[in-house]
Order: structure tokens, then C-alpha cells, then sequence
């Protein structure tokens, strides 16, 4: 059903407001006596200026920024976590962003019980005084992943592995269409991160270690979410994120909730900075990037919040970065003990928009006294509102600030899913295979199928599926691996699941053909960073019981990033890392039983031991168990 979202909905308001006498037009500039008393709903409104949709974007901004309070200013550089706004303050205030952080679901987990939540959080906000749209902000890292009967792509490090841009190009317009389903405009995503220590939590959120790599799919992703322009109303705004060097952080410098590297301290010099972890932001703007996240990590001896000079000279000033920049959750709050002083310092060194994301009432009192006190210029105040306006109108949302509820259809659609699968089978990498095992034959006479991940849907997906870290189970639709291996043998083949290996009952003298799936638990972020990122002890033993009872065994691992297996008996014939594949199972056994061919290449250097961490791509190792590259094909 679509709703009322044009320039008239937001112009009546606007002269609803003007003709009740609760627009005060003595602010700073005028605002015209409305042509009528009694505004109809007509869509032939004298619209101001800034409502006037033929007007240059830089017209339009003049006109509104003209027109606006400090007030309404600072409230459009604060985003609030949907949980902890008061509604009536989105009409009170004029707040600029919402958003959901990880999970961050409505009361009816439901596709369309997102589109209500987020359609009355705008409808709200047009009730402001200017009527501003709000821009709804959500980390749709890998699909709509939040959402309940949403496609679940593979997480970034398969899609390195699949290393395709058209296909990145298809998952980005998916994604779009799916989040614009729900009538949000504005994803945190790609992460464009550069992960060169793998036992950083977030690996799995990197495409690679070869930043090319990460540049080309990020920018393919960003051109299917973007179309090159975001007037187009079924794209949505993608946020490069986090700026700059968060891949490339050291274990042992973290120092905030427990975690070891995760938003730790960065401490390469500068050339190599510029080396590796920026060139995928000269990337994405030249494709059109108007929002940048920056990075909770620290460079230079200072949290990356702080950093003027990357956040101003380098981005806004000599790449020429023309969007805003969006700080992390409560990032700010990491630079000084000294709230106020902290929001001085991230205003001034370049952050525009802040992701407060609990407390904004304290958030902008701070910042309206520190301008009021000329700790924080009005320019610079200026400067933030005039980059997060100009996005708003770029996106339309003063025309259509709502998306599409007529797209909630084809949330999960099968051919959504079918693009999902087909991205599983180029994800997955064959690491070894000696006796040519695979691709197996669907008319084996029996397969026999062990560990708990190889029916776990929730394994599978990894973090930020559902919610924030994610979790074991059925937690949304989806095909397991094992529920492919099923869908793809003949019918005469005897499949027998045994979690724990040990198919009691089964005559001894069966010398049956294993897959056995072994895995990470899911996590996010710091949560998962770990000194030395391996099986987990049960799924070594369960490898070993396998071993000493199938006559051949194929070893699928799911996880976040290469795990250490030297010392490990290898007693598997085949080995295949499937990352985290997300919802789409039947694209394991695409490749598993020959429907396509094996294609996947590591997108990281995967080590032998700690000692080969972290990655120096000026100077690789030299003797890693697979080298970046590695995958072995089969015709
Ligand atoms: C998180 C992440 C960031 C995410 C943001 C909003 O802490 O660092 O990647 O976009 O908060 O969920």
C-alpha cells in the first residue's frame, strides 16, 4: 500500500503548521503567509523554495538552512537509537536521524511490521516546524539481515572469495530494494575495512586483505544500492564505513568493553596508511559515496573521532569528500571522559552527524552551549547541516519520505534468494582435495552427515543476522547445508544426520562417505576477537571420530575467518571453507555435488600458526598453509 509521501504531504504540514500559527516565521527568515487559510490537500501547494523540487540542490539548502534555528540545526547532526527517542520529540525537534542498531526490531518482527515502525518515526518527524524528512539509518551488512524472512547473503570475506562485481552489483540492488521495503533510506554498509589480523572480531566483515579487492567489490555494491543516483527512488544510501584503518588495528591496544583489537590503536605510519586502508575511500566517492562512517579505532595518538586532520584535511579536503560524515555508536564518548568536551572536539575535527545514539537531549544541549560559547564555530555547525541536507534532497526524501511498502513482495522473493544461492556456491573455496573426492554424486548409496553446524541456520548466517551477534538456530527462513544435501541427492540415497558422529546402531561395516560441518559459534565485533581463532574443541574431537569410521570424509568449515588447523590429524579427504553462506544452504551443495563447478578463491592469506599474523601484504609470509589465492576447481 503506498502512502501519502510526496512534496505535498510535506508541504500541507508544513502550511498546515503555517495556517495553525505553530510556525513561528520570525525566525530567521520569514516564512511566506501561507496563499491560503485553510490549506487543502492539494498538490499544487505554493511550495518555499526549499520544497521546490526544481530548484538546484544548492538552492534548495540556502533556502532551508536560511530559514533554520540553531536549534533545528544541531537537532538534524544527532541520530538517536529508535528505543530511545521520545516520538513526540521527532515533531518537538526536527530530529535529523533514527536508527536501528544491531536487531533494533520493532514490537512485530514482521517485514511489515518494520515499514509501520519506520513510517510513523517519518510521519512524525514531517510534523516538525520545516518538516524535514528523517533519514532511518540500519546495517543491512549482508541483506536486509535484521529482518526476519529477509535474504541472507554471505557475509563479506565469502563474497571476497567469490570475488565478483557484477554479482556484488546484484546483492547491492537487492539489498536496496528489500530495506526500501521497510521505508528506510540509509544503510551502514560496505564495510570497506582491510582486515590484516584475523583475530580481529570483525574479519568477517572485510571483503579481503588485498585492498584492490576490497575497492572493487565495495564500489560494485555501492553502484547496486546507488545507481549512480540517488534521486532514483529504489536506491538507498550506502555509508563506506569505518574511516580510516580499522582493519588495521593491533592485538592488545583495545581498550574498551573487554575487547583485545577491536576499536584498538592502528599504528601503521602514514604512507602505509594511505597505502592500504584508504584507497578504498577515493573509490567510493569517485562512485558517488555522500555518507562516510568513521572508525572507533585510534591513529596518530588519537581516537579516530578526534582526527581533524584525516576526518577534514584528508576526506572533506583533499579527496574531496562532499557528504557527511557519521560518527560510530557513542564513539565520541571514547575520546575524553569530559562529555562536552568530547562533543567539541568531534564537531570541530569533522564528524557531522553523531550517532549519539541514547542520551541526545544531553548531546544537543552540549553542543548548543559550546556554540553559543564559540567553542564550536557556527560555520562549522553550518557546514555539517548543509552536508546532511544536501543528502536528504539528493535522496528525494522531501518528495518521497517514505520507500516502497509495495516491495515488501518481494522481501525473500526466490529470486532475491536465488541470487543468494548462487553467491554461496562462488563463495565457497576447495582447500584440499587429494583424491579428487568431489564434486560428489548425487546417487551415492548413502551419505552420512555430522556436526550440530550442519543444521544450524543461525551458524550459518553468523552475526548480524536477526540481531546484533547473532545466535544458534531456526532464527529466520532459510535452507541449512544439511537440508541441501537432502534437496540434492537422488532418492535413493540414505542421508543420516548425527550431530554428534557417533550413528549409533548403524552396522560397523558400513564404510560410508562423510560430510562433517564444523564451525564458529556466531558473534560481532569485539565479541569476537580471539588470540587464536581454531576449532572448537568439540568439532576437533568430532573430526577425529569421523576419521576412524567413513571410508571418505569431506570437511566443510564455517567461520568468520581462516582458522588455524596445523596440528590437527587430518584425517578429511576433502576440506572446504564455506565462510558464513547466510540463509541460501543449497548453494553448498551446488558445488558439493557438481551442479557448478568450485570458483572460490581466498581473499586472505590463511595462516599456519599466530606467528603468521597479522597479514603484511608488502611482505606476505611466505609459507602460510593456503596462500592468498588458493582454491583448488573442478571442470
Ligand atoms: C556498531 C558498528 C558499526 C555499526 C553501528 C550501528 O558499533 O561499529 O559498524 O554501523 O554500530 O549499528
Amino acid at each position: 500500500m503506498r502512502r501519502l509521501g510526496t512534496a505535498a504531504a510535506a508541504a500541507a504540514l508544513l502550511l498546515a503548521a503555517c495556517a495553525s500559527g505553530t510556525v513561528d516565521t520570525t525566525t530567521s527568515a520569514p516564512v511566506p503567509a501561507p496563499t491560503t487559510t485553510t490549506p487543502a490537500p492539494t498538490t499544487t501547494v505554493e511550495a518555499l523554495p526549499y520544497l521546490d523540487a526544481s530548484l538546484s540542490i544548492e538552492e534548495r539548502v540556502d533556502d532551508l538552512l536560511g530559514r533554520m534555528t540553531l536549534a533545528e540545526k544541531i537537532a538534524q547532526m544527532t541520530l538517536v537509537e529508535k528505543n530511545s527517542i521520545a516520538p513526540s520529540d521527532l515533531g518537538n525537534l526536527g530530529i535529523g536521524g533514527l536508527l536501528s542498531g544491531g536487531g533494533g526490531a520493532p514490537s512485530t518482527n514482521t517485514a511489515e511490521g518494520w515499514a509501520e515502525m519506520v513510517r510513523d518515526f517519518q510521519e512524525r518527524t514531517l510534523g516538525s516546524r520545516l518538516a524535514i524528512p528523517l533519514l532511518y539509518g540500519i546495517d543491512a551488512v549482508h541483506g536486509h539481515n535484521n529482518v526476519p524472512g529477509a535474504v541472507i547473503f554471505p557475509h563479506n570475506i565469502g563474497l571476497g572469495a567469490a570475488n565478483d562485481p557484477d554479482l556484488m552489483e546484484r546483492i547491492g540492488r537487492i539489498t536496496a530494494l528489500e530495506v526500501l521495503a521497510t521505508n528506510i533510506h540509509w544503510n551502514y554498509a560496505p564495510a570497506v575495512s582491510v582486515p590484516l589480523d584475523i583475530r580481529w572480531g570483525r574479519t568477517y566483515e572485510g571483503y579481503s586483505q588485498d585492498t584492490a579487492i576490497v575497492s572493487e567489490l565495495a564500489t560494485a555494491y555501492l553502484r547496486g544500492m546507488q545507481r549512480g543516483d540517488l534521486s532514483d527512488p529504489t536506491t538507498i544510501l550506502g555509508t563506506p564505513k569505518h574511516f580510516v584503518g580499522d582493519g588495521g588495528t593491533v592485538w592488545g591496544t583495545a581498550t574498551t568493553n573487554g575487547y583485545w583489537i577491536d576499536q584498538g590503536v592502528t599504528e601503521a605510519d602514514e604512507e602505509t596508511l594511505r597505502a592500504i586502508h584508504l584507497p578504498p575511500y577515493l573509490e567510493l566517492i569517485d562512485a558517488g559515496a555522500m555518507s562516510i562512517m568513521a572508525s572507533y579505532s585510534s591513529w596518530g595518538g588519537m581516537k579516530m573521532h578526534a582526527q581533524r586532520y584525516l576526518l577534514t584535511d584528508v576526506l572533506k579536503g583533499e579527496l574531496g569528500f562532499e557528504g557527511f560524515v557519521v560518527s560510530d555508536w557513542e564513539a565520541i564518548d571514547q575520546i575524553t571522559d569530559d562529555y562536552h568536551e568530547a562533543v567539541v572536539t568531534a564537531i570541530n575535527a569533522g564528524i557531522d552527524m553523531n550517532m549519539v545514539p541514547r542520551d541526545y537531549r544531553t548531546f544537543i544541549d552540549d553542543l548548543t552551549s559550546a556554540v553559543e560559547a564559540g567553542d564550536v564555530p557556527m560555520e562549522r555547525i553550518d557546514d555539517a547541516v548543509r552536508r546532511i541536507l544536501a543528502v536528504k534532497f539528493s535522496l528525494g526524501l522531501f518528495e518521497q519520505p517514505f520507500g516502497d511498502e509495495a516491495l515488501l513482495a518481494e522481501v525473500g522473493s526466490d529470486a532475491h534468494r536465488a541470487v543468494a544461492r548462487e553467491a554461496v556456491a562462488k563463495s565457497l573455496v576447495l582447500l584440499e582435495d587429494d583424491d579428487d573426492l568431489l564434486p560428489l554424486s548425487p546417487d551415492e548409496e548413502r551419505i552420512w552427515v555430522a556436526g550440530g553446524a550442519a543444521d544450524d541456520l543461525g551458524i550459518q548466517m553468523g552475526g548480524w543476522s536477526i540481531s546484533w551477534q547473532g545466535g544458534m538456530g531456526a532464527r529466520t527462513e532459510g535452507t541449512t547445508i544439511l537440508e541441501a544435501i537432502e534437496g540434492a541427492v537422488s532418492p535413493g540415497t540414505v542421508v543420516t544426520f548425527d550431530r554428534s558422529g557417533r550413528f549409533d546402531g548403524i552396522a560397523e561395516d558400513e564404510s560410508p562417505l562423510c560430510i562433517t560441518v564444523v564451525g564458529e559459534l556466531p558473534y560481532a565485533e569485539g565479541a569476537g576477537d580471539d588470540g587464536s581463532p581454531e576449532l572448537l574443541a568439540g568439532d576437533v574431537a568430532l573430526l577425529a571420530s569421523m576419521d576412524d569410521v567413513c571410508a571418505d570424509l569431506v570437511v566443510i568449515i564455517l567461520s568468520g575467518r581462516p582458522l588455524l588447523l596445523d596440528g590437527l590429524e587430518s584425517g578429511w579427504e576433502a576440506l572446504i571453507a564455506a565462510w558464513l553462506p547466510g540463509t541460501e544452504g543449497d548453494g553448498v551443495a551446488d558445488v558439493l555435488f557438481g551442479a557448478v563447478p568450485f570458483t572460490g578463491t581466498l581473499s586472505y592469506e590463511w595462516p599456519r600458526s599466530i606467528d603468521q599474523v597479522p597479514f603484511d601484504p608488502s611482505n606476505p609470509s611466505g609459507d602460510p598453509r593456503y596462500p592468498m589465492g588458493h582454491g583448488l576447481t573442478h571442470p
